[in-house]
């Protein structure tokens, strides 16, 4: 056996040593150390503080460790940490009501899970539910997820082959072309599902009228239309949700799946699903042993109440609109793509240089699997002030690279 000490003193000079050597590889790591936060400021062990304009993967939609959710967490945990669906719950009740009101009608039914990708299996398996059909379209650029069924339905880069051997029955069509989504919607068809800005790759919206020719085709086939709101979802681009949304035509899917920033950092996902959708699943048909805890609930209720208290969709959309101004003239900036607090900015240079060189001004941004974009997920509270000075520090990197 060999001789492991797991009493290492983890001071801030040596966590990143220990982290390397006892936990396997995921991400490539910023050089951080995070110790605490607070709205968009991180602030790292050797006291360095950054501005996060990217949110942990689009986690800290309230911010870190906004007051009122570390409250909410608070007050649980005093009562219960934990019960499973065997029970009812008042944390519970309130966090499903709450969601049911701010969801586009007719989706006011909720299935809790833990992730998204796990949110994104059960609405494929509810479409094959309903429909009794096999048989996914999804698109080209679009990430859904790492398990089997999720990552079969992803089309970018490396990530299917990862997932091999795939689920059969996942065909891919291109993104915004709704000539070739028609072509491939046949009767096998149990379900068109798609991230409907697709972040990782690059920040990729399309047309208006490709959201409403889904829709149409959809409903002439019988085929159940799912949005992976993953990142769109819970104010990200300004409104609740991208469903129903003037870029999105005013398209209301059958399935809406979200994760992320629904509970502020707590894992939690959720599929919103009609009534219709609904009535197809019957007890035992789905289930998660964690999904709909109470941490998880108090969490959900509490992060949709500080977003509307502080109003943050409010704040998106005015935010959204001075980053663009600001950004109009910066040599280097080719194009600000997305909507909200999803952006993708365009650049002259390469991203992951850009992104480095902003680490080093101590701001976090991310990359994209397009090289030349630069992606920002901030939290929903970001102030005209970060980003007048983001702006700033990003106008001087791209001149020194120029
Ligand atoms: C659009 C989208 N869907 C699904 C997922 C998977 O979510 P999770 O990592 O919580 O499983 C992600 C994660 O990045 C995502 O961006």
């Amino acid at each position: 056996m060999s001789q492991v000490r797991t009493d290492l003193n983890t001071t801030a000079r040596d966590v990143k040593a220990v982290e390397d050597r006892f936990q396997l590889a995921t991400y490539k790591k910023m050089p951080i150390v995070a110790e605490r936060g607070s709205g968009v400021w991180l602030f790292a062990a050797d006291g360095k503080k950054y501005l996060d304009l990217y949110g942990g993967h689009a986690v800290a939609g309230t911010g870190h460790s906004h007051p009122q959710v570390v409250a909410a967490l608070r007050e649980q945990a005093d009562k219960l940490l934990f019960y499973s669906n065997l029970v009812y719950s008042d944390a519970r009740a309130r966090a499903a009501e709450k969601l049911a009101a701010i969801s586009p009608a007719p989706l006011t039914k909720v299935f809790f899970c833990n992730s998204g990708t796990e949110a994104n299996e059960n609405a494929m398996r509810m479409a094959r539910m309903a429909t009794e059909r096999q048989n996914v379209i999804t698109f080209t650029g679009g990430f859904h997820g790492r398990t089997a069924d999720a990552i079969s339905a992803t089309f970018l880069g490396k990530y299917r082959e990862l997932g091999k051997p795939n689920v059969p029955g996942h065909v891919a069509s291109e993104f915004g072309d709704l000539e070739a989504v028609r072509q491939l919607a046949d009767e096998s068809i149990a379900a068109i599902m798609l991230e409907p800005i697709q972040s990782m790759a690059g920040v990729r919206i399309a047309e208006p009228q490709f959201y409403r020719g889904l829709r149409e085709l959809c409903d002439e086939r019988g085929i159940i239309l799912i949005y992976d709101e993953v990142q769109t979802g819970v104010g990200r681009t300004g409104e609740w949700f991208f469903a129903g949304s003037d870029p999105g035509a005013g398209v209301i899917p059958d399935i809406i799946t979200l994760a992320k920033a629904l509970g502020s950092g707590i894992p939690v996902g959720a599929c919103l699903v009609s009534q219709e959708i609904a009535s197809h699943i019957k007890e035992n048909d789905l289930g998660t042993t964690f999904g709909g805890g109470m941490m998880a609930m108090a969490a959900v209720t509490a992060t949709l109440e500080a977003i509307e208290q502080d109003q943050m969709l409010a704040n998106v959309k005015a935010v959204e609109e001075h980053l663009r101004d600001a950004l109009e003239s910066a040599p280097g900036v080719i194009e600000v793509r997305g909507k909200g607090f999803l952006l993708g900015l365009q650049l002259t240079e390469k991203a992951a240089e850009v992104h480095r060189a902003l680490l080093e001004k101590q701001i976090i941004t991310g990359t994209s699997s397009d090289p030349h974009v630069l992606r920002l997920l901030p939290p929903l509270c970001l102030h005209v002030d970060a980003v007048d000075w983001f702006v700033e520090q990003l106008r001087s990197v791209l001149k020194e690279r120029s």
